[in-house]
């Protein structure tokens, strides 16, 4: 696809109004033709998957999920966390419902996911089936009124993947939002845990984000170099918070010594330092490389998979970390009695 001048301007110019949003107000509709559509899919849309792409694989390695089911992508812009969810869970979708205020975004995204996937796109989720709700990157443009009005569409669902940007304020919202559903959900991802989130009562410096890795090739595309340049935008960087949950899990809850890695392992002389998250809440912790190189190594490099492992310690220290098993559903089935 070709990019004119006039239409980097636009890019750039609805790249200021997401930076614009602080979701103290509803932002206004700003689709204002099918090519916004188009650049926005064609660019910012791309990123977003990749972050899908790394919540999904996720979900798959732990066989999270795979249960056939009605999906709704809320706020569903070009349709990208849509098209993700379908591109791995294609055959396992019932139906596929598209819901944003803007009735262009709808048609747009209806017409490129019917085009990939005829008859699958319908006006309400297919009756009496598992309902999953998707929602990406629309918490920043949501008043507090209208988040409540999400979390009421959210209500019925059987089953939610929300994915955001990594930055401080919006994971931290995501975790007010996970305390208020936990009521009715529980949480499978990215928590270790099922109980309350640590972060939710005191964050101090921390924030739940992660790192996605976009795919090599991105690094040898002109299209994307020259969009790199025209924006100001470090293609290597991909945060992104997410929290993923289920009215009622069919897996064992996650076994005790699991933990997650946040954000960025630091490199210090000989170690790595590590923001470590499980139920006891989160810190930073020492890794020294020499009782695992190639741990270290993985840690320090770019995100190949989640930082999800089950630990074990010497007194305080941690002295190892080691991929956990997923049987069926769960990771690393807990120990029965
Ligand atoms: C930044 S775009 C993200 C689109 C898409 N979900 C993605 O990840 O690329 C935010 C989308 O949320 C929609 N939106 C904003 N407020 C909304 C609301 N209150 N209800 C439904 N959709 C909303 C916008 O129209 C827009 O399509």
């Amino acid at each position: 696809m070709q990019f004119s001048p006039a239409d980097w301007q636009r890019l750039e110019a609805l790249r200021a109004r997401f930076l614009d949003a602080d979701g103290g107000t509803d932002v206004p509709d700003y689709w204002s033709s099918a090519r916004d559509l188009e650049l926005y899919h064609a660019s910012f849309a791309q990123r977003i998957g990749w972050k899908w792409d790394a919540v999904l694989a996720e979900l798959d390695r732990r066989g999270l999920l795979t249960e056939p089911m009605a999906v709704t992508d809320l706020g569903c812009g070009s349709g990208i966390a849509a098209e993700r969810w379908l591109a791995r869970r294609g055959a396992q979708t019932l139906s596929l419902t598209l819901r944003d205020r803007s009735a262009r975004a709808v048609e747009f995204a209806s017409a490129r996911l019917n085009g990939s996937h005829p008859g699958l796109v319908r006006p309400e989720p297919a009756a009496d089936a598992p309902r999953m709700v998707l929602i990406s990157h629309v918490l920043s443009e949501l008043s507090p009124s209208a988040c409540d009005e999400l979390l009421g569409a959210i209500e019925s669902a059987d089953a939610l993947i929300w994915v955001e940007p990594g930055s401080r304020e919006l994971a931290m919202r995501l975790v007010t939002l996970r305390e208020r559903l936990r009521a009715r959900f529980t949480p499978l991802a990215p928590c270790p845990h099922r109980g309350a989130c640590p972060l939710a009562l005191d964050a101090g410096e921390f924030w739940c984000h992660h790192f996605a890795a976009p795919p090599r090739e991105v690094f040898r595309n002109a299209f994307w170099s020259q969009f790199s340049r025209n924006l100001g935008i470090d293609l290597r960087s991909l945060p992104y918070s997410f929290l993923v949950m289920q009215r009622q899990p069919a897996s064992a809850a996650p076994a005790s010594d699991l933990v997650r890695v946040l954000g960025r392992p630091r490199e210090g002389k000989g170690h790595l330092r590590l923001d470590v998250c499980d139920a006891a809440g989160v810190r930073t912790e020492n890794f020294l490389v020499r009782f695992d190189k190639s741990r270290a190594k993985e840690l320090a490099g770019e995100p190949v998979r989640e930082r999800l492992y089950r630990v074990s310690r010497e007194g305080e220290r941690i002295r190892a970390l080691e991929l956990p098993e997923c049987v069926e559903g769960a990771t690393h089935i807990a120990p029965q009695g």
